[in-house]
Protein backbone atom coordinates (compact mmCIF):
# COMPACT_ATOMS: atom_id res chain seq x y z
CA UNK A 1 0.00 0.00 0.00
CA UNK A 2 1.29 3.37 -0.63
CA UNK A 3 1.41 6.13 1.81
CA UNK A 4 -0.54 9.70 0.75
CA UNK A 5 1.65 11.56 -1.14
CA UNK A 6 2.35 15.68 -0.50
CA UNK A 7 1.18 17.21 -2.52
CA UNK A 8 0.75 21.14 -3.66
CA UNK A 9 -3.13 21.13 -4.93
CA UNK A 10 -3.51 23.26 -7.90
CA UNK A 11 -6.50 26.25 -8.29
CA UNK A 12 -7.59 26.16 -12.10
CA UNK A 13 -6.56 28.84 -13.98
CA UNK A 14 -8.54 31.35 -15.80
CA UNK A 15 -7.55 33.86 -18.44
CA UNK A 16 -7.82 34.40 -22.53
CA UNK A 17 -5.46 32.38 -24.31
CA UNK A 18 -4.44 33.79 -27.70
CA UNK A 19 -3.32 31.37 -30.33
CA UNK A 20 -1.94 32.92 -33.62
CA UNK A 21 -0.71 30.09 -36.08
CA UNK A 22 -4.17 28.23 -34.91
CA UNK A 23 -4.94 27.04 -37.94
CA UNK A 24 -1.25 25.39 -38.17
CA UNK A 25 -0.30 21.60 -37.32
CA UNK A 26 1.21 22.43 -33.57
CA UNK A 27 -2.38 24.24 -32.84
CA UNK A 28 -4.63 21.15 -34.42
CA UNK A 29 -2.23 18.44 -33.12
CA UNK A 30 -0.62 19.60 -29.67
CA UNK A 31 -2.02 22.88 -28.18
CA UNK A 32 -5.90 22.55 -28.74
CA UNK A 33 -6.17 18.55 -27.33
CA UNK A 34 -3.93 20.21 -24.40
CA UNK A 35 -6.63 22.44 -23.65
CA UNK A 36 -8.99 19.66 -23.82
CA UNK A 37 -7.30 18.16 -21.57
CA UNK A 38 -7.05 20.78 -18.85
CA UNK A 39 -10.64 21.31 -19.47
CA UNK A 40 -11.65 17.84 -18.76
CA UNK A 41 -9.06 17.53 -15.80
CA UNK A 42 -10.91 20.62 -14.00
CA UNK A 43 -8.23 22.59 -14.60
CA UNK A 44 -9.73 25.39 -16.02
CA UNK A 45 -12.45 28.02 -14.89
CA UNK A 46 -15.43 29.23 -16.47
CA UNK A 47 -13.40 32.52 -16.53
CA UNK A 48 -11.30 31.22 -19.14
CA UNK A 49 -11.66 32.04 -23.57
CA UNK A 50 -9.40 31.13 -26.72
CA UNK A 51 -9.01 33.08 -29.70
CA UNK A 52 -7.47 31.46 -32.44
CA UNK A 53 -5.61 33.66 -35.34
CA UNK A 54 -4.60 33.31 -38.68
CA UNK A 55 -5.09 34.33 -41.75
CA UNK A 56 -7.55 31.80 -42.96
CA UNK A 57 -11.22 33.09 -43.52
CA UNK A 58 -13.02 31.46 -40.94
CA UNK A 59 -15.72 32.76 -39.08
CA UNK A 60 -16.25 31.77 -35.30
CA UNK A 61 -18.44 28.82 -35.86
CA UNK A 62 -16.65 27.58 -39.24
CA UNK A 63 -13.38 28.00 -36.80
CA UNK A 64 -15.44 25.79 -34.08
CA UNK A 65 -16.26 23.17 -36.74
CA UNK A 66 -12.94 23.11 -38.28
CA UNK A 67 -11.48 22.58 -34.96
CA UNK A 68 -14.18 19.74 -34.23
CA UNK A 69 -13.52 18.12 -37.06
CA UNK A 70 -9.02 18.35 -36.94
CA UNK A 71 -8.57 17.85 -33.34
CA UNK A 72 -11.15 15.68 -32.45
CA UNK A 73 -8.86 12.80 -34.19
CA UNK A 74 -5.82 13.99 -31.71
CA UNK A 75 -7.75 12.89 -28.88
CA UNK A 76 -7.01 9.34 -28.70
CA UNK A 77 -9.07 7.62 -27.05
CA UNK A 78 -9.03 10.28 -23.97
CA UNK A 79 -11.90 12.65 -25.91
CA UNK A 80 -14.40 13.86 -22.65
CA UNK A 81 -17.53 15.11 -25.10
CA UNK A 82 -18.71 17.72 -22.05
CA UNK A 83 -15.17 19.27 -21.85
CA UNK A 84 -14.89 19.30 -25.45
CA UNK A 85 -18.19 20.78 -26.07
CA UNK A 86 -17.32 23.53 -22.89
CA UNK A 87 -13.97 24.31 -24.64
CA UNK A 88 -15.42 24.67 -28.30
CA UNK A 89 -17.72 27.22 -26.96
CA UNK A 90 -15.43 29.64 -25.79
CA UNK A 91 -13.12 29.51 -28.50
CA UNK A 92 -13.40 32.40 -30.89
CA UNK A 93 -11.73 33.44 -34.04
CA UNK A 94 -10.19 36.82 -35.67
CA UNK A 95 -8.93 36.60 -39.98
CA UNK A 96 -5.68 38.76 -40.20
CA UNK A 97 -3.59 39.76 -42.82
CA UNK A 98 -0.53 39.29 -40.88
CA UNK A 99 1.19 42.63 -42.46
CA UNK A 100 -1.99 44.92 -41.79
CA UNK A 101 -1.98 46.63 -38.55
CA UNK A 102 -5.53 47.63 -39.03
CA UNK A 103 -6.23 44.21 -38.42
CA UNK A 104 -4.40 43.79 -35.34
CA UNK A 105 -6.76 46.42 -33.96
CA UNK A 106 -9.43 44.48 -34.70
CA UNK A 107 -8.07 41.81 -33.07
CA UNK A 108 -7.70 44.34 -29.89
CA UNK A 109 -11.07 44.61 -30.14
CA UNK A 110 -11.64 40.93 -29.98
CA UNK A 111 -9.75 40.82 -27.00
CA UNK A 112 -11.79 42.97 -24.84
CA UNK A 113 -14.90 41.67 -25.98
CA UNK A 114 -13.69 38.12 -24.65
CA UNK A 115 -12.64 39.75 -21.46
CA UNK A 116 -15.85 41.01 -21.11
CA UNK A 117 -17.68 37.85 -22.24
CA UNK A 118 -15.53 35.30 -19.80
CA UNK A 119 -14.47 37.39 -17.08
CA UNK A 120 -10.98 36.78 -18.03
CA UNK A 121 -9.79 39.32 -15.40
CA UNK A 122 -7.26 40.98 -18.60
CA UNK A 123 -5.05 38.01 -17.60
CA UNK A 124 -3.57 36.95 -21.41
CA UNK A 125 -1.37 34.68 -22.64
CA UNK A 126 -0.73 34.92 -26.56
CA UNK A 127 0.74 32.23 -27.95
CA UNK A 128 3.36 32.23 -31.13
CA UNK A 129 2.49 28.92 -33.29
CA UNK A 130 3.37 30.62 -36.09
CA UNK A 131 7.13 30.40 -38.21
CA UNK A 132 9.96 31.10 -36.02
CA UNK A 133 11.08 33.72 -38.49
CA UNK A 134 7.76 35.83 -37.77
CA UNK A 135 8.71 36.29 -33.56
CA UNK A 136 9.64 39.25 -33.91
CA UNK A 137 7.87 41.12 -36.19
CA UNK A 138 4.49 39.88 -34.69
CA UNK A 139 5.75 40.59 -31.21
CA UNK A 140 5.98 44.45 -32.42
CA UNK A 141 2.56 44.64 -34.43
CA UNK A 142 0.99 43.35 -30.89
CA UNK A 143 2.67 46.32 -29.05
CA UNK A 144 1.54 48.55 -31.82
CA UNK A 145 -1.99 47.63 -31.31
CA UNK A 146 -1.15 47.80 -27.35
CA UNK A 147 -2.37 43.90 -27.27
CA UNK A 148 0.73 43.51 -25.41
CA UNK A 149 2.11 46.41 -22.93
CA UNK A 150 5.49 46.17 -21.19
CA UNK A 151 4.50 44.93 -17.55
CA UNK A 152 7.35 43.56 -15.17
CA UNK A 153 4.08 41.98 -13.24
CA UNK A 154 3.16 40.18 -16.05
CA UNK A 155 -0.37 39.92 -16.88
CA UNK A 156 0.19 40.10 -20.48
CA UNK A 157 2.34 36.94 -21.27
CA UNK A 158 3.77 35.89 -24.98
CA UNK A 159 4.42 31.96 -25.32
CA UNK A 160 7.71 31.58 -28.03
CA UNK A 161 7.66 28.67 -29.99
CA UNK A 162 11.13 27.02 -30.82
CA UNK A 163 13.45 27.51 -32.15
CA UNK A 164 14.35 30.56 -30.67
CA UNK A 165 16.70 31.44 -33.24
CA UNK A 166 19.31 29.61 -35.20
CA UNK A 167 22.78 30.23 -33.80
CA UNK A 168 24.18 32.55 -30.69
CA UNK A 169 23.73 35.77 -32.60
CA UNK A 170 20.49 35.19 -34.01
CA UNK A 171 19.25 34.31 -30.70
CA UNK A 172 20.99 37.03 -29.09
CA UNK A 173 19.26 39.61 -31.71
CA UNK A 174 15.86 37.78 -30.93
CA UNK A 175 16.14 38.52 -27.27
CA UNK A 176 17.39 42.08 -27.89
CA UNK A 177 14.67 42.57 -29.86
CA UNK A 178 11.55 41.17 -27.52
CA UNK A 179 12.76 43.07 -24.95
CA UNK A 180 12.79 46.06 -26.28
CA UNK A 181 9.05 46.42 -26.23
CA UNK A 182 8.20 43.79 -22.94
CA UNK A 183 9.87 42.71 -19.99
CA UNK A 184 12.10 39.75 -19.28
CA UNK A 185 8.90 38.68 -16.67
CA UNK A 186 6.13 38.45 -19.99
CA UNK A 187 8.39 36.67 -22.40
CA UNK A 188 7.97 32.80 -22.28
CA UNK A 189 10.14 30.24 -24.16
CA UNK A 190 8.60 26.88 -24.25
CA UNK A 191 10.69 23.81 -24.39
CA UNK A 192 7.82 21.04 -24.60
CA UNK A 193 10.32 18.74 -23.35
CA UNK A 194 9.82 20.06 -19.90
CA UNK A 195 6.05 19.55 -20.09
CA UNK A 196 6.81 15.68 -19.78
CA UNK A 197 6.31 14.41 -16.47
CA UNK A 198 9.30 12.60 -16.22
CA UNK A 199 11.47 15.78 -17.22
CA UNK A 200 9.62 17.55 -14.06
CA UNK A 201 10.47 14.65 -12.13
CA UNK A 202 13.81 14.71 -12.69
CA UNK A 203 13.90 17.81 -10.01
CA UNK A 204 11.89 15.67 -7.96
CA UNK A 205 13.65 12.52 -8.03
CA UNK A 206 16.96 14.55 -6.98
CA UNK A 207 15.30 16.86 -4.35
CA UNK A 208 12.63 15.01 -2.96
CA UNK A 209 14.73 12.56 -1.52
CA UNK A 210 17.75 12.44 0.60
CA UNK A 211 19.76 9.13 -0.56
CA UNK A 212 20.79 10.42 -4.14
CA UNK A 213 21.80 14.05 -3.43
CA UNK A 214 24.98 12.41 -1.35
CA UNK A 215 26.55 10.58 -4.32
CA UNK A 216 25.74 13.05 -7.47
CA UNK A 217 28.71 14.45 -7.99
CA UNK A 218 32.55 13.48 -9.31
CA UNK A 219 33.44 11.57 -6.36
CA UNK A 220 30.78 8.98 -7.12
CA UNK A 221 29.57 9.24 -10.56
CA UNK A 222 31.71 7.74 -13.24
CA UNK A 223 29.91 9.65 -16.40
CA UNK A 224 26.42 10.77 -17.55
CA UNK A 225 24.95 9.61 -20.83
CA UNK A 226 22.13 11.28 -21.92
CA UNK A 227 20.50 10.05 -25.14
CA UNK A 228 17.94 11.53 -27.36
CA UNK A 229 17.30 8.66 -30.10
CA UNK A 230 14.39 8.51 -32.79
CA UNK A 231 13.03 5.60 -35.48
CA UNK A 232 11.68 8.02 -37.52
CA UNK A 233 13.03 10.28 -40.98
CA UNK A 234 12.38 13.53 -41.26
CA UNK A 235 8.74 13.14 -42.34
CA UNK A 236 7.24 16.14 -44.31
CA UNK A 237 9.63 18.77 -42.47
CA UNK A 238 12.82 18.46 -45.22
CA UNK A 239 12.58 22.18 -45.42
CA UNK A 240 13.01 22.70 -41.81
CA UNK A 241 15.15 20.03 -41.10
CA UNK A 242 17.48 20.17 -43.90
CA UNK A 243 18.60 23.83 -43.29
CA UNK A 244 18.73 23.00 -39.26
CA UNK A 245 20.42 19.44 -38.87
CA UNK A 246 20.27 17.55 -35.99
CA UNK A 247 22.45 19.54 -33.40
CA UNK A 248 20.66 22.68 -33.72
CA UNK A 249 17.29 20.43 -33.72
CA UNK A 250 17.76 19.18 -30.56
CA UNK A 251 21.03 19.96 -28.28
CA UNK A 252 20.88 23.66 -27.71
CA UNK A 253 16.91 23.10 -26.29
CA UNK A 254 16.06 19.72 -25.18
CA UNK A 255 19.40 17.75 -24.60
CA UNK A 256 20.69 20.91 -22.47
CA UNK A 257 17.65 21.04 -20.60
CA UNK A 258 17.86 17.62 -19.20
CA UNK A 259 21.56 18.38 -18.69
CA UNK A 260 20.79 21.49 -16.17
CA UNK A 261 18.11 19.28 -14.67
CA UNK A 262 20.79 16.50 -14.12
CA UNK A 263 23.86 18.78 -12.98
CA UNK A 264 22.19 21.97 -11.33
CA UNK A 265 22.89 22.97 -7.75
CA UNK A 266 19.77 22.18 -5.25
CA UNK A 267 17.78 25.77 -5.79
CA UNK A 268 17.37 27.62 -2.79
CA UNK A 269 13.36 26.91 -3.52
CA UNK A 270 11.41 25.84 -5.99
CA UNK A 271 10.50 29.36 -7.40
CA UNK A 272 11.12 30.50 -11.14
CA UNK A 273 13.87 32.35 -10.41
CA UNK A 274 15.72 30.39 -8.20
CA UNK A 275 15.75 27.02 -10.71
CA UNK A 276 16.58 29.31 -13.58
CA UNK A 277 19.17 31.22 -12.01
CA UNK A 278 20.97 27.18 -10.99
CA UNK A 279 19.79 25.72 -14.50
CA UNK A 280 21.63 28.70 -16.10
CA UNK A 281 24.82 28.41 -13.52
CA UNK A 282 25.49 24.98 -15.50
CA UNK A 283 25.56 26.14 -18.95
CA UNK A 284 27.84 28.86 -17.90
CA UNK A 285 30.00 26.08 -16.24
CA UNK A 286 30.18 23.79 -19.35
CA UNK A 287 33.89 25.03 -21.11
CA UNK A 288 33.37 26.20 -24.78
CA UNK A 289 35.35 24.21 -27.50
CA UNK A 290 37.95 25.14 -29.26
CA UNK A 291 38.08 24.15 -32.99
CA UNK A 292 40.98 21.29 -32.01
CA UNK A 293 38.23 20.47 -29.30
CA UNK A 294 35.47 20.02 -32.18
CA UNK A 295 37.12 17.38 -34.35
CA UNK A 296 38.19 15.50 -30.73
CA UNK A 297 34.89 15.65 -28.72
CA UNK A 298 32.03 15.55 -31.71
CA UNK A 299 30.93 13.03 -34.28
CA UNK A 300 28.08 13.98 -36.94
CA UNK A 301 26.59 11.66 -38.60
CA UNK A 302 23.83 11.04 -41.43
CA UNK A 303 21.88 7.91 -42.20
CA UNK A 304 22.12 5.86 -45.32
CA UNK A 305 19.71 3.37 -46.43
CA UNK A 306 18.73 0.61 -44.11
CA UNK A 307 15.95 -1.31 -42.21
CA UNK A 308 13.49 -0.12 -39.24
CA UNK A 309 12.11 -2.91 -37.35
CA UNK A 310 8.68 -1.04 -38.16
CA UNK A 311 9.18 -0.17 -41.23
CA UNK A 312 10.94 -2.13 -43.02
CA UNK A 313 13.06 -0.81 -45.65
CA UNK A 314 13.50 2.95 -45.41
CA UNK A 315 15.69 5.26 -47.69
CA UNK A 316 18.94 7.14 -46.94
CA UNK A 317 18.80 10.58 -45.93
CA UNK A 318 19.32 12.13 -49.19
CA UNK A 319 16.68 9.95 -50.76
CA UNK A 320 14.56 11.68 -49.07
CA UNK A 321 11.42 13.71 -50.60
CA UNK A 322 12.91 17.38 -50.42
CA UNK A 323 16.78 16.73 -49.51
CA UNK A 324 19.39 17.17 -52.11
CA UNK A 325 21.62 13.81 -53.21
CA UNK A 326 24.40 15.77 -51.97
CA UNK A 327 23.11 17.49 -48.86
CA UNK A 328 25.61 18.00 -45.88
CA UNK A 329 23.28 18.25 -43.02
CA UNK A 330 23.76 16.29 -40.14
CA UNK A 331 21.03 13.58 -38.83
CA UNK A 332 23.19 12.88 -36.15
CA UNK A 333 25.58 14.42 -33.77
CA UNK A 334 27.08 13.23 -30.25
CA UNK A 335 29.35 15.07 -27.88
CA UNK A 336 32.01 15.02 -24.79
CA UNK A 337 31.46 17.86 -22.87
CA UNK A 338 32.32 18.76 -19.05
CA UNK A 339 31.08 21.09 -16.61
CA UNK A 340 33.62 22.90 -14.86
CA UNK A 341 32.50 23.20 -11.70
CA UNK A 342 32.94 21.85 -8.19
CA UNK A 343 30.37 19.27 -7.61
CA UNK A 344 31.29 17.79 -11.95
CA UNK A 345 34.92 18.75 -12.49
CA UNK A 346 36.35 15.87 -14.00
CA UNK A 347 33.33 14.09 -15.01
CA UNK A 348 32.35 13.76 -19.04
CA UNK A 349 28.79 13.87 -19.91
CA UNK A 350 28.27 12.11 -23.50
CA UNK A 351 25.11 13.57 -25.42
CA UNK A 352 24.12 11.83 -28.96
CA UNK A 353 20.70 12.39 -30.78
CA UNK A 354 19.95 10.83 -33.98
CA UNK A 355 17.60 10.34 -36.70
CA UNK A 356 16.73 6.31 -37.63
CA UNK A 357 17.88 4.80 -34.79
CA UNK A 358 17.07 1.73 -34.23
CA UNK A 359 14.19 2.78 -31.09
CA UNK A 360 12.50 5.93 -30.30
CA UNK A 361 14.19 6.63 -26.89
CA UNK A 362 15.28 9.70 -24.22
CA UNK A 363 16.91 8.31 -21.41
CA UNK A 364 19.68 9.60 -19.09
CA UNK A 365 22.11 7.26 -18.05
CA UNK A 366 23.88 8.16 -14.87
CA UNK A 367 27.06 5.93 -14.14
CA UNK A 368 28.65 5.10 -11.27
CA UNK A 369 32.06 4.65 -10.36
CA UNK A 370 33.73 1.08 -9.71
CA UNK A 371 33.98 -0.80 -6.37
CA UNK A 372 37.25 0.55 -5.06
CA UNK A 373 38.62 -3.02 -4.25
CA UNK A 374 37.88 -6.17 -5.99
CA UNK A 375 37.08 -8.39 -2.44
CA UNK A 376 35.13 -11.26 -4.63
CA UNK A 377 38.45 -12.06 -6.69
CA UNK A 378 39.60 -15.23 -5.10
CA UNK A 379 36.25 -16.48 -6.01
CA UNK A 380 36.63 -16.28 -9.45
CA UNK A 381 34.27 -13.30 -10.04
CA UNK A 382 36.44 -11.00 -12.52
CA UNK A 383 34.41 -8.30 -13.28
CA UNK A 384 31.68 -6.28 -11.43
CA UNK A 385 29.82 -3.96 -13.44
CA UNK A 386 29.01 -0.61 -11.51
CA UNK A 387 26.01 0.60 -10.38
CA UNK A 388 23.75 2.11 -12.97
CA UNK A 389 20.74 4.77 -12.34
CA UNK A 390 18.94 5.01 -15.83
CA UNK A 391 16.32 8.28 -15.80
CA UNK A 392 13.98 6.94 -18.60
CA UNK A 393 11.84 9.51 -20.39
CA UNK A 394 10.32 8.02 -23.35
CA UNK A 395 8.26 5.99 -24.40
CA UNK A 396 8.62 4.04 -21.73
CA UNK A 397 8.81 6.38 -18.50
CA UNK A 398 10.86 4.70 -15.77
CA UNK A 399 13.78 5.11 -13.59
CA UNK A 400 16.42 2.20 -13.17
CA UNK A 401 18.77 1.41 -10.71
CA UNK A 402 21.39 -1.74 -11.64
CA UNK A 403 23.21 -3.37 -9.09
CA UNK A 404 24.77 -6.43 -8.34
CA UNK A 405 23.01 -9.75 -6.60
CA UNK A 406 24.67 -12.77 -5.80
CA UNK A 407 22.96 -15.48 -8.30
CA UNK A 408 21.44 -18.39 -5.76
CA UNK A 409 24.12 -21.89 -5.20
CA UNK A 410 26.85 -22.94 -3.12
CA UNK A 411 29.42 -20.98 -5.34
CA UNK A 412 29.87 -16.75 -5.87
CA UNK A 413 28.62 -15.33 -8.48
CA UNK A 414 27.24 -12.07 -9.85
CA UNK A 415 24.40 -11.26 -11.95
CA UNK A 416 23.17 -7.87 -12.42
CA UNK A 417 19.91 -7.04 -11.52
CA UNK A 418 17.62 -3.85 -11.42
CA UNK A 419 14.74 -2.49 -9.55
CA UNK A 420 12.45 -0.78 -11.31
CA UNK A 421 10.06 2.25 -10.94
CA UNK A 422 7.50 2.62 -14.59
CA UNK A 423 6.03 5.67 -13.92
CA UNK A 424 2.26 4.35 -15.33
CA UNK A 425 2.19 1.17 -13.36
CA UNK A 426 2.99 3.20 -10.19
CA UNK A 427 0.52 6.46 -11.48
CA UNK A 428 -1.63 5.34 -14.44
CA UNK A 429 -0.89 7.80 -16.82
CA UNK A 430 -3.51 9.40 -18.93
CA UNK A 431 -3.10 10.53 -22.91
CA UNK A 432 -1.49 14.01 -22.59
CA UNK A 433 0.30 16.06 -25.25
CA UNK A 434 3.04 17.39 -22.99
CA UNK A 435 1.96 21.10 -23.62
CA UNK A 436 -0.80 20.73 -20.69
CA UNK A 437 1.32 21.63 -18.01
CA UNK A 438 2.90 24.07 -20.07
CA UNK A 439 0.02 26.16 -20.72
CA UNK A 440 -1.53 26.01 -17.18
CA UNK A 441 1.83 27.67 -16.00
CA UNK A 442 1.61 30.29 -18.44
CA UNK A 443 -2.00 31.32 -17.85
CA UNK A 444 -0.87 31.48 -14.21
CA UNK A 445 1.87 33.15 -14.85
CA UNK A 446 4.30 30.53 -13.78
CA UNK A 447 7.93 31.01 -15.46
CA UNK A 448 9.45 27.74 -13.60
CA UNK A 449 9.86 25.57 -16.80
CA UNK A 450 10.15 28.31 -19.47
CA UNK A 451 12.95 29.31 -20.42
CA UNK A 452 15.09 32.70 -19.99
CA UNK A 453 17.03 34.49 -22.10
CA UNK A 454 20.12 33.81 -20.58
CA UNK A 455 19.20 30.09 -21.03
CA UNK A 456 18.63 30.18 -24.12
CA UNK A 457 21.78 31.97 -25.08
CA UNK A 458 23.42 29.81 -22.78
CA UNK A 459 22.57 26.78 -24.66
CA UNK A 460 23.62 27.91 -27.82
CA UNK A 461 26.78 28.94 -26.71
CA UNK A 462 27.95 25.49 -26.11
CA UNK A 463 27.07 24.74 -29.48
CA UNK A 464 28.33 27.65 -31.75
CA UNK A 465 32.04 26.67 -31.86
CA UNK A 466 30.58 23.21 -32.96
CA UNK A 467 28.75 24.71 -35.91
CA UNK A 468 31.40 26.94 -36.85
CA UNK A 469 33.64 24.22 -37.42
CA UNK A 470 30.80 22.06 -38.91
CA UNK A 471 29.49 24.46 -41.27
CA UNK A 472 32.97 25.25 -42.36
CA UNK A 473 33.76 22.03 -43.25
CA UNK A 474 32.27 19.40 -45.56
CA UNK A 475 31.22 15.86 -44.00
CA UNK A 476 33.56 14.02 -46.45
CA UNK A 477 32.06 11.02 -45.55
CA UNK A 478 28.16 11.14 -45.41
CA UNK A 479 26.03 8.96 -45.24
CA UNK A 480 28.21 7.27 -42.72
CA UNK A 481 25.51 4.83 -40.61
CA UNK A 482 22.34 2.79 -41.68
CA UNK A 483 19.12 3.55 -40.70
CA UNK A 484 18.15 1.23 -37.77
CA UNK A 485 21.63 1.25 -36.19
CA UNK A 486 23.22 3.42 -33.37
CA UNK A 487 24.92 6.03 -35.79
CA UNK A 488 28.50 6.11 -37.09
CA UNK A 489 30.93 4.17 -35.36
CA UNK A 490 32.85 7.48 -34.48
CA UNK A 491 30.10 8.01 -32.00
CA UNK A 492 31.55 4.29 -29.96
CA UNK A 493 34.84 5.42 -30.48
CA UNK A 494 34.04 8.81 -28.26
CA UNK A 495 32.90 6.30 -25.92
CA UNK A 496 35.35 3.53 -26.31
CA UNK A 497 38.69 5.89 -26.35
CA UNK A 498 37.72 6.64 -22.69
CA UNK A 499 36.89 3.02 -21.98
CA UNK A 500 33.53 3.40 -21.71
CA UNK A 501 30.44 2.23 -23.96
CA UNK A 502 26.74 3.72 -24.64
CA UNK A 503 23.74 1.93 -23.22
CA UNK A 504 22.04 0.44 -26.42
CA UNK A 505 19.55 -1.75 -24.27
CA UNK A 506 16.08 -1.16 -24.83
N1 LIG B 1 4.22 21.09 -35.20
C1 LIG B 1 4.95 20.71 -34.17
O1 LIG B 1 4.85 19.58 -33.67
C2 LIG B 1 5.94 21.67 -33.56
C3 LIG B 1 6.83 21.18 -32.59
C4 LIG B 1 7.73 22.07 -32.00
C5 LIG B 1 7.73 23.40 -32.38
N2 LIG B 1 6.87 23.84 -33.34
C6 LIG B 1 6.91 25.26 -33.70
O2 LIG B 1 5.58 25.77 -33.66
C7 LIG B 1 5.41 26.77 -34.64
C8 LIG B 1 4.23 26.39 -35.53
O3 LIG B 1 4.54 25.16 -36.16
P1 LIG B 1 3.45 24.37 -37.02
O4 LIG B 1 4.03 23.01 -37.21
O5 LIG B 1 2.11 24.50 -36.43
O6 LIG B 1 3.52 25.15 -38.41
P2 LIG B 1 2.41 25.18 -39.56
O7 LIG B 1 1.57 23.97 -39.55
O8 LIG B 1 3.16 25.51 -40.80
O9 LIG B 1 1.49 26.41 -39.14
C9 LIG B 1 2.02 27.70 -39.12
C10 LIG B 1 0.97 28.67 -38.66
O10 LIG B 1 1.57 29.96 -38.74
C11 LIG B 1 0.71 30.82 -39.46
N3 LIG B 1 1.44 31.78 -40.29
C12 LIG B 1 1.75 31.67 -41.60
N4 LIG B 1 2.39 32.79 -42.01
C13 LIG B 1 2.46 33.60 -40.95
C14 LIG B 1 2.99 34.92 -40.76
N5 LIG B 1 3.56 35.60 -41.74
N6 LIG B 1 2.91 35.45 -39.54
C15 LIG B 1 2.34 34.77 -38.53
N7 LIG B 1 1.80 33.53 -38.66
C16 LIG B 1 1.87 32.95 -39.86
C17 LIG B 1 -0.13 29.92 -40.31
O11 LIG B 1 -1.38 30.56 -40.46
P3 LIG B 1 -2.07 30.89 -41.86
O12 LIG B 1 -3.32 30.09 -41.82
O13 LIG B 1 -2.30 32.33 -41.77
O14 LIG B 1 -1.11 30.48 -42.95
C18 LIG B 1 -0.28 28.67 -39.49
O15 LIG B 1 -1.40 28.74 -38.66
C19 LIG B 1 6.75 26.87 -35.36
O16 LIG B 1 7.51 27.87 -34.76
C20 LIG B 1 7.39 25.51 -35.09
O17 LIG B 1 8.81 25.58 -35.15
C21 LIG B 1 5.99 22.99 -33.94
Amino acid sequence: MHSPTPSVSRSPASGLMVIYGASGDLAQRKLFPALHHLARDGLLTDEFGVIGVSSKAFTEQGFRDHLDETVRPHLEGGLDETSWRWLLKRVSYVSVDWEDPDDFKCLAQQVREMDARWGTDSNHAHYLATPPSRFASLVAHLCEANILRRDPQARERVIIEKPFGHDLDSAIALNRRLLETLDEAQIYRIDHYLGKETVQNLMVFRFANAIFEPIWNRRYVDHVQITVAEDLGIGHRAGYYDGAGALRDMVPNHMMQLLSLIAMEPPASFNAEAVRNAKGDVLRAIPLFTADQVAQRTVRGQYGPGQISEEGDVHGYREEEGIAPDSPTETFAALRLEIDNWRWAGVPFYLRTGKRMPMRQTEIVIQFKSVPSMMFRSTGVEDLAPNRLLLRIQPREAIVLSFGAKRPGPSIRIADADLEFCYRDRFGLGPSTGYETLLFDALRADATLFQRADSIEGGWAVIDPILRVWDDSSPGDFPNYAAGTWGPEAADRLMQQDGRQWNNQP
